[in-house]
């Protein structure tokens, strides 16, 4: 469990505060969505949750531990981990399979226990054909699978996506996507920090920040059902919602909010169904 209370960041020589009085608990298991427009707080937030900002005032823990205790980071960093927004910044090695045992060799983690985790995680997150590629020959979307390989063998309990689709092709931002999916199943809570509505809806909770505040929080279906706090945020409402409150002005309501246009079609078809 993640516990902020009444947390505050400032960056040194800034003015305001970039997260402000902030208090979040985030469960074991779960999948939360931060969502905010740039310059919300949302990597801020990212980096406090995992002990890389210490907050000015209030207090952060992970499963007990402090972030501002020096001698607690240890324990924080090995149940949180983290995958950046850019591909190519996070490679240390030359091939693949060295880069995942970075990390590992670390840690101290033994050669047999080492050489089992790399074949396991490779293999849960399909990279397992590439680990002896050099990083930097891979698609985006690859690159930020071997990334998350190196992070899950490290076997924490949160990991922290930071705009981690933003800078890849579609293909890739699926790819990347579904892995999300997969390792949240196997029971990892996932932490997705995005300004994509459409990746906050697959979410279990969507968390809004604005200006280092949270405007909202709850389930994406209780989030997604009022509209007034997404101009609010700053953020562009996804095409498909923006049809369909044209289409409920228009006297045609929809069962669903649709977040992407896949619903949208969807709900149209059961609409006209039931005509
Ligand atoms: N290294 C930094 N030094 C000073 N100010 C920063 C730094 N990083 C971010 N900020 C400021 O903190 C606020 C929050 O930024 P950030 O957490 O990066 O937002 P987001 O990830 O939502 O775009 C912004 O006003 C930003 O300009
Ligand atoms: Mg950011």
């Amino acid at each position: 469990m993640i516990t902020l209370k009444d947390v505050s960041y400032r960056y040194e020589g800034s003015e305001r505060l970039a997260i402000s009085n902030l208090s979040l608990t985030l469960k074991n298991n779960e999948w939360v969505a931060i969502l905010g427009q740039n310059g919300s707080g949302k990597s801020t937030l990212g980096r406090l949750f995992n002990g890389l900002l210490t907050p000015v005032s209030g207090t952060v823990k992970v499963d007990g531990f402090s972030t501002s205790d020096e001698s607690s980071l240890w324990e924080v960093r090995k149940r949180v981990g983290m995958v950046f927004q850019n591909p190519d910044h996070q490679f240390v090695a030359t091939t693949v399979r060295d880069d995942i045992a970075f990390g590992l060799e670390n840690r101290g983690i033994e050669r047999e226990e080492m050489l089992r985790r790399i074949d396991l995680y490779s293999k849960q997150v399909g990279v397992n054909q590439l680990l002896d590629k050099e990083p930097h020959r891979l698609s985006g979307g690859q690159k930020q699978r071997v990334a998350i390989a190196g992070i899950i063998a490290l076997e924490p309990d949160f990991i922290i996506f930071d705009e981690a689709t933003s800078m890849l092709d579609p293909i890739g931002r699926l790819d990347v996507l579904k892995t999300m999916r997969n390792l949240h199943k196997q029971g990892l809570s996932i932490l997705s920090i995005t300004h994509d509505m459409e990746e906050a809806a697959l979410s279990d909770r969507v968390v809004v920040l604005n200006q280092g505040t949270i405007i909202e929080d709850g389930s994406p279906s209780n989030v997604f059902r009022s509209v007034e706090w997404i101009g609010k945020a700053g953020l562009a409402m996804p095409f498909s919602l923006k049809l369909q409150k044209e289409l409920e002005s228009q006297g045609v309501t929809l069962d669903t909010m649709c977040l992407s246009e896949k619903e949208l079609v969807d709900s149209l078809w059961t609409y006209s169904s039931k005509k």
